[in-house]
């Protein structure tokens, strides 16, 4: 039985099922071995032979319930025919004007080897491990699109007060193509998808309902008519628990992957009908020792039977592999 499937689709299940964002990455030195032999990482993650193996890695060394597509949200700018490079941190050919929104085409094709990744990554997992797959929300991938790179990223919001039309048209097309890809996951095998809207904090509540709210609930409606076994977890990074509140009773979210700063007592009052996910901050990862242990007694106390552990965030690359090993071992416990 998958036990984080099941309670994603909020069944209760014997034990807490675990899963890391960012669980692949650069804190794991079997993942840096394999990551030299790629200088470019659009390439790595579009290379199914080492996308599989990134994607299994966390789970042959912890035995975590869920396995989480090696890849990146920025392969669909890259499939709309922008450039994506990564020099510390992603560096994108800028969309500003309208003139560059007529240039974006999409080609699909571009991202066949991700589906490729799953299929490979699919034969070699066991039955009780739950396969996701992601993609960026709409809000975010427009504001790395906009801004060009994590330093620029707040150029998506000045952009936003010039003008709503401009992002209504980029958020539309990231919208349409989002939805295709995330379909295309869910026919090649994945059991559950999560959006990263980790941008989300950028808006007001305006815009967070014009450019967060209004494309997820699409997104979310169009996998529910095709594949309503489907569950999909929401992200939305950051806003207030008032606002992860409209997100859940708007968007038709099945589960809500929570950052370090909502307080857990008042969230699961508030979230209703939801699956919760995440809050343990990724600082505390770090520290590890007795910080941790009480931390993770004390989610476990507040959220009880019905909730999914995760980090409030993404595993911090200088995460000491040890402390990863001492939290699966305390919710196993
Ligand atoms: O293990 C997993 O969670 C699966 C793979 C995954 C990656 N990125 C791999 C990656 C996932 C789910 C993501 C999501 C992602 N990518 C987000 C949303 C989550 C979040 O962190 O808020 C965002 C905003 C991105 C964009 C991105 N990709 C940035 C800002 C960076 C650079 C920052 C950094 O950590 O270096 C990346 C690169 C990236 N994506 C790496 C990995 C493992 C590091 C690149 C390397 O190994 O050289």
């Amino acid at each position: 039985m998958k036990s984080l499937l099941a309670r994603l689709n909020g069944e209760r299940t014997k034990k807490t099922p675990l899963w890391l964002m960012r669980q692949a990455g650069r804190y794991l030195p079997e993942y840096k071995e394999i990551r030299k032999t790629k200088d470019d990482f659009m390439a790595f993650c579009l290379d199914p032979c080492l996308a599989s193996q990134a994607t299994l890695q966390p789970i042959e060394r912890f035995g975590l319930d869920g396995a989480i597509l090696f890849s990146d949200i920025l392969v669909v700018p890259y499939a709309l025919g922008k450039s994506v490079c990564f020099e510390h941190g992603p560096k994108l050919a800028c969309t500003k004007t309208q003139e560059d929104i007529k240039t974006l085409v999409w080609e699909g094709r571009k991202l066949d080897p991700v589906f490729e990744t799953i299929d490979r990554v699919k034969e070699k997992l066991e039955e009780s491990v739950t396969l996701l797959g992601f993609a960026g929300g709409p809000w975010t991938i427009a504001c790395y699109m906009i801004g060009g790179d994590s330093k620029n990223i707040d150029q998506g919001a000045a952009r936003a007060r010039e003008s709503k039309e401009f992002i209504d048209q980029l958020v539309d097309i990231i919208e349409k193509h989002t939805t295709e890809y995330l379909l295309r996951q869910i026919e090649s095998g994945v059991h559950a998808v999560q959006i990263f809207e980790s941008h989300a904090w950028l808006l007001d509540v305006q815009g967070f309902e014009r450019w967060v709210l209004r494309p997820t609930k699409r997104i979310v409606s169009a996998i529910k008519e095709k594949y309503p076994h489907v569950p999909v977890i929401g992200f939305p990074r950051n806003v207030p628990l008032e606002l992860y509140k409209r997100f859940s009773t708007t968007t038709g979210v099945r589960a809500l992957s929570l950052d370090g700063n909502i307080c857990r007592k008042k969230a699961k009052e508030a979230l209703l009908g939801v699956t919760l996910q995440g809050n343990l901050k990724p600082e505390i990862l770090v520290q590890g020792g007795e910080a941790l242990d009480k931390e993770i007694d004390n989610i476990i106390s507040d959220w009880g039977e019905e909730h999914v552990f995760n980090l409030g965030h993404g595993v911090l690359p200088d995460t000491p592999v040890k402390n990863v090993e001492r939290l699966v071992l305390r919710i196993r416990a």
